[in-house]
């Protein structure tokens, strides 16, 4: 989603804004732009499509001055155009935002009627009129003007605003969309998060929720939602540290799926005591042994994560389980348990509709969890307990290896619900740490079946839709696996339970739609396997992803198209094995379309708008 970056310093910063709104790219955006100040002036450039376009306007018409905001937007209202495109401005001010205004038609009806003209299709522009509005008819200093604004405005946003005329002032203001602040020495930064500041300072500082602030080149300060000054805690970020490069490979999706054997240890460890072959959760969590009913919800793939942990519940700890995306449960009308928790999963720990949905539980006295990749989230931060994804950043568009780590918590949380409720004994609690230790090795062996993947992925290219079906918890993970396929090389695929394919999906069978068979050697093996057989009897082509044995014995009944021999692994945690090669054959085929793998069309990394 849209990313903002505002910088006072003491030199040109039109090129470190450029900077770091690089740094956001991975967020999603379709057009791009900066406002400085320069000789008291405001200046901005924009321009359509990747940030080269902006670099290109810059290089052409540079852009000078020591104060600026810049912006990558992901278009809500309105076409990606250069009118669009932020920073948005009238004479007096310019503003970037994250977000949405949702009294945006409104507001923009009453400055319509008091002369006011709008120039864009943008929600966003209603800002800078509002605020334009309030400097010259009300006659108010660019601070009241912010402020009054702010009481007007409705939504879900983050927003900085420069003034023209004033050389030491950015205005900023967090609302449902997060922002951080960053001090370096003798310049204040400002970004969506802390890889934006990276370049320039680790000293990070997170507005809160209903935070506004006003910056100068020596300093900040920052008031709540009442509009009393307030303290926010520095933090020393290690996202400098962190590695925003692609470490050899040519996508960071690549790099993603390779790290996965290193970051599901990493997240295994935080939970599994394995010398007591024993799981341990953090103190804060969630009391499992009294609870009626478990809700889960996310949305995409941290939802598919969601619906593989709902058959570990149900298994290991007998505990009913509630899920539904987040944008549904959010407005479902539920008959709430007495006892119930509510268990959020998201990567960001941004996405709008999770958000909603984990506040609407928690109104319903459900106790929160959250299963978050980003520890200084707002998810993070609303829950009561926190269950943290050890995936480290997570840059390609696509989630890949928070997907993983994501099951890697919800394990050891299903199974520290089996414990606490007594239908997991120390021998079988034991075994299932013993098997979750065995992950990250069979990760690696899953990743050695790439150079194959890449052969089969040059054939499913040429399709223009492709069927994945699974059982149990392979269902999910094939739903998963069509989701990779469709957002990163945009052929239309399509996950469905193996059993539900002759109630329609099969008419579509023939021998141009690829079906990719998930049957791990599990008690539902044998039915997934006649149901690729009924598709086989009708010309169509499968690939089997099976261990040896299980792709021996599906032979008999005659040989698929292609198979993938995947490593043996208990049953029930299967899907850590074949998320691995679904992954790998997603980004192999989006390789030879040559598609963007890393920014996918029309794809936000963060979903903060509803
Ligand atoms: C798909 C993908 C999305 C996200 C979804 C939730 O590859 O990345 O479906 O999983 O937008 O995002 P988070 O996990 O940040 O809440």
């Amino acid at each position: 989603m849209c990313g903002i970056v505002g910088i006072i310093a003491k030199a040109e910063v039109s090129g470190p804004i450029l900077d770091g709104l690089k740094r956001l790219e991975y967020r999603g955006y379709d057009s791009s732009g900066i406002a400085t100040i320069h000789a008291g002036r405001l200046e901005r450039r924009r321009a359509v499509g990747k940030l080269q376009a902006l670099e290109q306007t810059l290089r052409e018409r540079p852009l000078h001055g020591a104060i600026g905001i810049g912006h990558t937007r992901w278009a809500t209202h309105g076409a990606p155009n250069v009118t669009n495109a932020h920073p948005h401005a009238t004479e007096t001010i310019a503003v970037v935002h994250n977000g949405i205004i949702e009294n945006f038609a409104e507001l923009r009806e009453s400055l319509i009627a008091k002369g006011v003209a709008f120039e864009s299709e943008t929600d966003t522009e209603v800002i800078p009129q509002l605020i334009n509005h309030l400097l010259v008819s009300h006659n108010m200093s660019p601070v009241e003007a912010f402020q009054g604004a702010l009481k007007k405005l409705q939504g879900a946003f983050a927003i900085a605003a420069i003034f023209d005329g004033e050389e030491d002032l950015i205005l900023c203001a967090r609302r449902g969309s997060p922002l951080a602040l960053g001090r370096g020495e003798g310049e204040r930064f400002l970004g969506s998060d802390a890889y934006a500041l990276a370049p320039f300072t680790n000293r990070i500082t997170y507005l809160k929720e209903g935070d506004w602030a006003i910056i100068r080149q020596d300093g900040w300060q920052i008031f709540d939602a009442t509009d009393t000054e307030v303290e926010r805690r520095e933090q020393l970020s290690d996202a400098a540290s962190a590695l925003i490069d692609k470490g050899g490979y040519r996508h960071f999706m690549a790099k993603e799926i390779h790290e996965q054997p290193e970051v599901i240890g990493h997240t295994l460890s935080a939970y599994i005591d394995p010398v007591a072959r024993k799981v341990t959760l953090p103190d804060r969590a969630l009391d499992f042994k009294n609870l009626e009913r478990l809700t889960i919800s996310a949305c995409g793939t941290a939802f598919y994560a969601g619906q593989i942990a709902k058959y570990w519940f149900e298994e290991w700890a007998r505990l009913p389980v509630e899920i539904d995306i987040a944008s549904e449960l959010r407005y479902r009308v539920l008959p709430w348990p007495k006892q119930g928790a509510a268990l959020f999963i998201s990567q960001s720990g941004e996405t709008a509709d999770t958000l909603a949905a984990l506040r609407e539980a928690k109104a319903h006295g459900q106790q929160i969890g959250a299963v978050i990749n980003v520890p200084e989230s707002t998810i993070a931060r609303e829950a009561d307990a926190c269950f943290p994804t050890n995936a480290g950043p997570e840059i390609g568009v696509a989630s890949t290896k928070a997907f993983t780590c994501q099951l890697a918590t919800l394990a050891c949380l299903a199974l520290a619900a089996g414990v606490a409720r007594g239908h997991i004994d120390a021998k079988r609690e034991g075994e299932l740490v013993d098997a979750l230790l065995e992950v990250p090795r069979l990760a690696l062996e899953a990743i050695t079946l790439e150079p194959q993947i890449e052969q089969i992925a040059h054939e499913l290219a040429q399709a223009s839709d492709v069927l994945y079906l699974g059982r149990g918890v392979s269902f999910p993970l094939a739903m998963e696996g069509a989701l990779k396929l469709k957002e990163i090389s945009y052929i239309h695929a399509e996950g469905y339970g193996a059993g539900e394919l002759k109630h329609g999906p099969i008419a579509l069978i023939d021998e141009k739609v690829p079906v990719i068979v998930l049957a791990p050697d599990d008690r539902l093996f044998e039915k997934t396997v006649s149901n690729m057989q009924e598709v086989m009897a009708r010309g169509g082509c499968c690939l089997l992803m099976s261990s040896a044995a299980g792709i021996e014995r599906a032979k008999r009944g005659g040989a698929p198209w292609q198979s993938l021999v995947i490593p043996d692994i208990d049953q029930a945690l299967s899907p850590f094995v074949y998320a691995i090669p679904a992954q790998l054959l997603a980004y192999h085929t989006a390789l030879v379309k040559g598609t963007d793998v890393d920014q996918p069309r029309n794809l936000a990394k963060s979903v903060t708008v509803e």
